[in-house]
Order: C-alpha cells, then structure tokens, then sequence
C-alpha cells in the first residue's frame, strides 16, 4: 500500500477551507492536519503549494455511447472518462436505459458491458425508465438494492422516452416507499411536438426553432407538475437540467413550502444563451440540447437559484454529438439534430471561473460540484470530500493558471467544443482517483479499467 503525503496546499471542501497536508494511505484519506503539525511519512510526496486540494467532481449526469435519433453520443466509456479526468471530475454517474418493452435489469446488463473495464475513473448508474409497468416498477425495489437508486422519468419526448402522469405518479409512490430517487426531465413533449410540426410547417427549420418551440412555459408547466405529483405521492423528486427561470421559480415556490424537491442545472445553461443557437451556416446546431439554452436573462436567476440553493447541484448532461455526420442530421429540419452537449471535461473549470467571476464563493464551488450530487446520489462521504475514510479521489487545482477552451486541445471526443476561444483562470494539475494518480502535473498516467463500478447507497437529503 502506497502512502502519498500532500503537503502545502489549501485544503478545501464544502465545509472548510484549511492550510493543511493530506495523508493518504492506500485507496483513502488517512488524515488531514496543519502543515508542520504532523509527523507523518509517506513513500510519496506531492508538493501542492500554490494549489487547491479540492475532493474529485462528481457529475452526476452524463450520457457516454447514449443512443439518440438514430446515433449514439461520440464519447465511449474509455474516452469520457479520461476527458472526465483531465477537467478534474473522477465520479461519473451515467444513465443506463431501460429499453421499451424490455426490463430495468435488461438496460443495467447492457450499461454494464458497455462501462465494464473501459474507465479511468469510478462511476455509478441511474437508471431512464422508458417503460413503466407492474413488472417494472417491481424492478425498481431490486435495483435500489443493488445500488442503483435513481430513476429518470420523462414527460419529453413522446414514443421515445414519455411516461404519463398516472407512470410517474406509480414510479414516485415506489420510490417513496423503497428509498430510491425520481429524477424527472421536465417539458411538456406532447405540447412541443406539435409546436415543432408548426414551426416545419412554417418553414422554420434551423437550429434556433428548437429554442423557440420548446417554451419556457412548458418547462415550467412540466416542472410544477412532476413536484405536485411527488407531493402526492409523498416522494423526494430531483429536476434535472433546469434552464428556465420560470421553471426554477416553481422549485423554490416548493421548497419554501418544505417540500423535499431539489434541482440541477448545467454549465451550458449558465455559460450560453439563444445567441448560441442562433449562430449562422447551421453552428446553431453544436447547441441544441433538451431542455434548450435560454435566452441569457435566464442566467442571472440560475446563478442565483446556485446561490440560495435553491438548485443543488450542477451536472453537465455529457451527451457529445461531432457538427459532422451528426449534428448535420438535422440540417434542413432542427427536430432531426441530435439533442446534447460536450461539457464533461470543462465543468470544474467553469464553475471555478464563476467563483473568479462572483458568482458563488470557494466552497459553494466544491458544494455544487461535489459534494451535493455526492450526497444526492448516495456516494458521500466515499466521495465529494476530503475527509478521514473517504476515498482518495483528489485532485490539485492551479487557481491561477489560464487556458483557453477549445476543440483542439480537449479531450473529450468531438469535433467542437461548446465553448470554443474562452478565456478561463484555474486548471487541473494532479488528478487522484482512489489514491492512484489518472493525471500527473498534466501528463495523463491513468488507464481503461482503473475506474470501477459504484453501487450506490440511498439518497441524503440535505435540504
Ligand atoms: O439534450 C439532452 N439533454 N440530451 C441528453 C438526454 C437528456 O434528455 O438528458
Ligand atoms: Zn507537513
Ligand atoms: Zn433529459
Ligand atoms: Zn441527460
């Protein structure tokens, strides 16, 4: 067992920031104690001065090889988790789904294979139920137990992923009593495909239609409807990618009225607007992702909702389609673009230009990143922190280093990148995932199969 003493650096979690080495032993953080305080020796010893030693991000929504209008999103297993490591994030949590018709178990058997042996860092599964019905529901009960206690539920995309209120109500009243967590994609499918046949109808076929006919409003209606019938059904309820302010306005309407409702929302809907999806000769498209970029007005309230914490968590929903070949399906008719952005590798990063930015304080950057979808999804203290017992996913965090994003120097693999030419201050130096180094003063020493396989436990509500 290799013990690693991190010496020098500024130790932070959501709780603390401490001038303090860290002791790790093996796969887990032994201690933590002031710097000079201690004793302790080591076979290795890293020299953070001058850097963060954050807790490893947790992205708690990605979607790698996700089957979508007829492609699969261009990052494998292998390829998004060690884009996943180089932005400083060694937890994935990625969705397995249920195929329509087939069982729960079908979809995790399938996931696993998929995962298994692949990944440079650990990862876990929700599981999308596209199929809600007596022998499904029954599933529900096995998979919690088995460590796969959350379910997505869509009130989008009609004859692909879309239960009715009566299956999600059925699904929430299972996971009341069994522990687990229903997640729900919130828009109104039925409303916006027929919105979308308009707009064709109309000759309104590019990029930029798929913001317009997937209105807020119907963000917002979907949303207040999936927290009453969790209300009903007396069930925690988690809202993901949250763009819409209006949408945001009815979980915090919620949760002032104590309800066990909480919210995710994603970079892109922090970092990019309508103009994205506006942009000529078809760019539009390397935007289009459900629920859609908003216009920018809609970020000042994200921001805050981050702050007030009334949103807990920001996940990236990873989902890369490559401009060529496919995003280029849709050229012609934006229902065909296939829907989801690049971010997995750029997540840690933006938020921390956020705290350089004013947006959210030090801590608040590890909270949101790390420890909240931690403890969301059953996986704290093991990770999201950096505490005696807890896993040695760390990672060194150069606060003052300046990168420009771009396509051409990430990782991840697509032919674009989301935020292409921005300037950002703070980059990852050294990446540990259970005590083993993926990342090394930059140089990527990690391999497929070093991530393994987390059955989680059940939700922590943290308010
Ligand atoms: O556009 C998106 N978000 N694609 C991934 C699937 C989903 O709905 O999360
Ligand atoms: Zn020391
Ligand atoms: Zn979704
Ligand atoms: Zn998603």
């Amino acid at each position: 067992m290799t013990r690693t003493l991190i010496t020098g650096g500024l130790v932070l979690t959501a709780a603390d920031e401490l001038h303090a080495d860290v002791l790790v032993d093996g796969a887990h953080v032994a201690g933590i104690a002031a710097h000079g305080s201690h004793g302790w020796s080591a076979d290795r010893v890293i020299d953070a001065t001058g850097t963060y030693v954050i807790p490893g991000g947790v992205d708690a929504h990605t979607h790698m090889e996700m089957p979508f209008g007829g492609t699969l999103a261009s990052d494998t297993f292998e390829t998004g988790t060690r884009a996943a490591a180089w932005g400083g994030t060694t937890t994935i949590v990625d969705f397995a789904i249920q195929p329509r018709g087939g069982s729960l178990q079908e979809g995790l058997d399938a996931w696993h294979a998929k995962a298994e042996g692949k990944c440079a860092i650990d990862y876990g599964f929700h599981m999308i139920m596209s199929d809600v019905n007596e022998s499904s529901l029954k599933e529900m009960d096995r998979l919690v137990s088995l460590g796969v206690s959350s379910f997505k539920l869509f009130t989008a995309y009609p004859g692909v992923f879309l239960s009715d209120d009566g299956q999600i109500l059925r699904a929430m009243q299972r996971a009341a009593a069994n522990g687990g967590l229903v997640m729900t994609h919130a828009e109104n499918g039925l409303a916006i495909d027929v919105l979308a046949e308009q707009a064709l109808a109309r000759g309104e076929r590019d990029p930029r239609y798929h913001g317009e006919v997937r209105r807020a409003l119907l963000e917002a209606e979907a949303t207040h409807r999936v927290i009453r019938l969790s209300q009903v059904a007396g069930a925690p309820l988690y809202v993901v990618h949250v763009s819409a302010r209006e949408a945001l306005a009815e979980l915090a309407r919620a949760r002032d009225d104590g309800l066990p409702v909480f919210g995710e929302t994603c970079p892109q809907y922090l970092f990019l607007s309508t103009d994205n999806l506006a942009e000529p000769d078809f760019e539009g498209a390397k935007y289009v992702c459900s629920t859609p970029l908003r216009p920018a007005e809609h970020q000042a309230a994200l921001w805050q909702g981050l702050r007030t914490n009334d949103l807990q968590v920001v996940s990236t929903d990873h989902c890369p389609f490559c401009f060529k070949g496919q995003k280029e399906l849709g050229r012609g008719d934006f229902t065909k673009i296939p829907n989801g952005l690049p971010g997995v590798e750029n997540r840690m990063d933006l938020l921390h230009q956020a705290v350089v930015d004013g947006h959210i304080g030090l801590r608040r950057w590890i909270e949101i990143a790390c420890a909240a979808p931690a403890r969301m999804f059953g996986l704290y203290p093991r990770k999201g922190t950096i505490a005696p017992g807890s896993d040695a996913d760390i990672v060194l965090y150069d606060p003052h280093a300046e990168q420009t994003m771009s396509a051409r120097t990430h990782h991840m693999n697509v032919d674009y990148s989301a935020y292409e030419g921005r300037r950002v201050t703070g980059r990852v130096r050294t990446v540990l995932s259970r005590g083993v180094p993926v990342i090394e003063d930059r140089v990527y020493v990690g391999h497929p199969g070093q991530g393994t396989y987390l059955p989680r436990g059940v939700p922590q509500y943290a308010n």
